[in-house]
């Protein structure tokens, strides 16, 4: 349905309706002039010929030194997403399946089934008000095949984080099954509340990050993967078998975004904590059971009615458009709304959306 929601959006904005886009999964400020100037310079001096597969080293380097490893523990990857992807294929040369709790991130059964693996799906618990990792529900799904867990925090659609107990307690039980965890932490950045990556915990993980939600560089697509050396090294032959290389120009922004990455961060995380406030206070005013987002920009309120349906009239009658759970995992009586609109529509919209469900139920 996200892929539906997105193209009935275009072809009601290409009859002339405006639509209040709330289920885009991209920020919309611009990129940071330095960034872009950056990048256009590197463009005219020529910056555009074959680099390593692996990435240039002046940017491994740097992130390196963000993440405390050496730079033959990065490679650059064409966005996060394809990150994810070659991790897990990586990870799984010598077989076994793949583990995700729910809801999740679309992409991810795309790419398993892409391999032919088997997606086991754990749902996590909501209480009304967060979202919980039901431990007995884990050992329940665990079988021997499964080999390797995908671990979204901050998650897309909730925007909620795994605790540190949490999570501490889950990398010690993966430990004990030598399941090896890919962490997607594309929403790390934009956390209203202190975190901690999961490498800091296990060794037993690869971790994955974006340049495309926190520096609004969705369209150049430029991710980067952590891992041992070994698995880098695999990663960066797939790069070389596929697309080559990151274009030098892009690696150029994305080194010039990480020197920018603190004011940036500060930027983006006070406009969008300020965003999940305003739409939190809405919809639980409304009587809405929703988890209060700890980072990014989705929020994921439960509704009492089919969500597929109650989307698309939304969408038809009110030119709101948001997308609906059965997308992330079979939540279909949940919606994810995108805070991606400035405040004033955002409040508006979501008034808006509020006075619709109560004549829709
Ligand atoms: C959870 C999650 N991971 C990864 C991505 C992909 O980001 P990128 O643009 O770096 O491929 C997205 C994009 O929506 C996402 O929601």
């Amino acid at each position: 349905m996200l892929y539906e929601i997105f193209e009935r959006v275009l072809s009601l904005e290409a009859a002339g309706r405006r639509i209040v886009k709330m289920n885009v999964g991209e920020p919309t400020e611009d990129i940071h002039p330095e960034i872009l100037e950056c990048m256009i310079k590197a463009i005219r001096s020529g910056k555009v010929r074959y680099t390593s597969s692996k990435g240039m080293v002046k940017l491994r380097r740097e992130i390196a030194a963000v993440h405390g490893v050496n730079e033959d523990n990065i490679v650059i990857t064409p966005g996060s997403k394809w990150g994810m992807y070659a991790s897990i294929r990586v990870l799984l040369r010598d077989g076994g399946d793949v583990m995700v709790f729910a809801p999740f991130w679309p992409a991810y059964s795309l790419m398993v089934a892409d391999m032919g693996k088997h997606l086991e799906i754990v749902d996590l618990s909501f209480s009304g008000s967060s979202w919980m990792l039901d431990f007995n529900k884990l050992a329940e799904s665990l079988n021997r095949n499964i080999k390797l867990l995908i671990l979204n925090s901050p998650n897309n659609p909730t925007s909620t984080m795994i605790k540190y107990d949490e999570l501490k307690k889950l990398t010690e039980f993966l430990d004990e099954f030598n399941i090896v965890v890919v962490a997607d932490e594309a929403y790390i950045d934009l956390s209203f509340i202190k975190v901690k990556s999961l490498m800091e915990l296990t060794s037993r993980c690869v971790v994955v990050r974006s340049f495309s939600k926190l520096f609004s560089m969705t369209g150049l697509r430029i991710g980067y993967v952590v891992a041992d050396r070994e698995v880098a090294n695999a990663i960066a032959k797939y790069n070389s078998a596929t697309i080559t290389c990151i274009p030098e120009f892009i690696q150029e922004a994305a080194l010039k975004a990480l020197e920018l990455r603190d004011e940036i961060a500060k930027y983006m995380v006070k406009r969008y904590r300020v965003r999940a406030e305003i739409a939190y206070n809405i919809l639980t005013e409304a009587g809405f059971k929703v988890a209060k987002p700890e980072a990014g920009f989705y929020i994921f309120p439960k509704v009492n009615v089919d969500s597929n349906n109650f989307s698309l009239k939304l969408l038809e009658d009110e030119g709101i458009a948001v997308v609906p759970g059965s997308s992330f995992g079979g939540f279909n009586d949940f919606i994810r709304i995108s805070l991606t609109v400035d405040n004033k529509s955002l409040t508006e919209s979501l008034r808006r959306l509020v006075r619709y469900y109560e004549r829709f139920r």
